[in-house]
């Protein structure tokens, strides 16, 4: 069952012009992602990837086009989105309080954005804990756990909120091989448990086959969507899937199309990662 979150970012273009420099982020990007859907989207470093999720997400407005969710207008130039409790976003560089135990961090959001008392914010986030396996870590301050611990505290939390739409810009970038398998799988188990709509970047294209029912590729900037692969692969997803004849064949069918992106913006002098 899912709970709505239908994307469909129509002819969005975004240019940003600090100081009159003009930068063309994003130029007529237009993708439909169902409700429930996990779309991971991977493309050239600086193509406009974050910039897509911060306009879905309603941190800044779009310069052109639009972007409905549940078939409502959610953001143009006319009518920028806000932020709010449908959406949740996972940042890169983590976003935990350092002086609040994981169960008050996981308790933010719902006091924050669905304005429930601290009492019950402080139930709802033990229990969202619970589900997810991470009850003895309630007490602990960020600093004292593992970096690959607190990326799933901070999935958590998101999920706390209980959100129609996830947003995840490149969450387990910084983690090990072995750590970031765990992530994996238990981002995995969240998905297959509450089936959020999810928007998740990452320039790891192991990670972007395991995760996807769907892979968008961008173009080199401004981004417009290149290419989209389609991941039928069955869920539960084990990690040993990867070494699987059809992820292997996903996987260099990406990689060819991301290059190639990432060669064209080599070439006119944007840095290739
Ligand atoms: N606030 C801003 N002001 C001016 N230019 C910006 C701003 N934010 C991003 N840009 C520029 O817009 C382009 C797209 O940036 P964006 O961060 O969306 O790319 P990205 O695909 O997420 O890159 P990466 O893979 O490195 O994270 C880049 O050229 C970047 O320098
Ligand atoms: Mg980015």
């Amino acid at each position: 069952m899912t709970r709505g979150g239908a994307i469909s970012v129509r002819g969005a273009t975004k240019v940003y012009d600090p100081d009159g420099a003009r930068v063309i982020a994003l130029d007529h990007c237009s993708m439909e992602i169902g409700a429930g859907e996990f779309c991971v989207v991977v493309g050239p470093s600086g193509c406009g990837k974050t910039t897509l999720l911060n306009a879905i997400a309603g941190f800044h407005e779009l310069t052109a086009g639009e972007i409905h969710l549940n078939g409502q207008l959610l953001s143009s130039p006319s009518q920028p989105a806000t932020p709010g409790s449908d959406r949740v976003v996972v940042f890169q560089n983590g976003a935990l309080f350092p002086w609040m135990t994981i169960a008050e961090n996981v308790a933010f959001g719902p006091m924050a954005q669905n304005k429930l008392e601290p009492k019950q914010a402080k139930e709802a986030a033990l229990e969202t804990l619970e589900t997810m396996g991470l009850s003895l870590i309630a007490n602990d301050y960020p600093g004292r756990i593992s970096s690959g611990t607190r990326r799933r505290a901070e999935i958590a939390r998101a999920m706390a909120c209980h959100p129609q739409v996830l947003l995840l810009d490149e969450p387990f970038r910084a983690l090990d091989a072995l750590t970031k398998t765990v992530s994996h799988q238990f981002l995995m188990e969240v998905y297959d448990r509450e089936r959020p709509t999810i928007f998740f970047i990452t320039h790891d294209l192991d990670e972007a086959i395991f995760l996807a029912s769907r892979v968008f590729v961008m173009t080199t900037r401004p981004a417009t969507v290149k290419k989209i692969l389609e991941v039928p692969l069955p869920r539960p997803r084990d990690f040993r899937l990867l070494a699987s004849p059809d992820c292997q064949r996903l996987r260099a069918e990406c990689q060819a199309a991301v290059r190639a992106e990432a060669l064209k913006a080599f070439s006119v002098g944007e840095r290739e990662r």
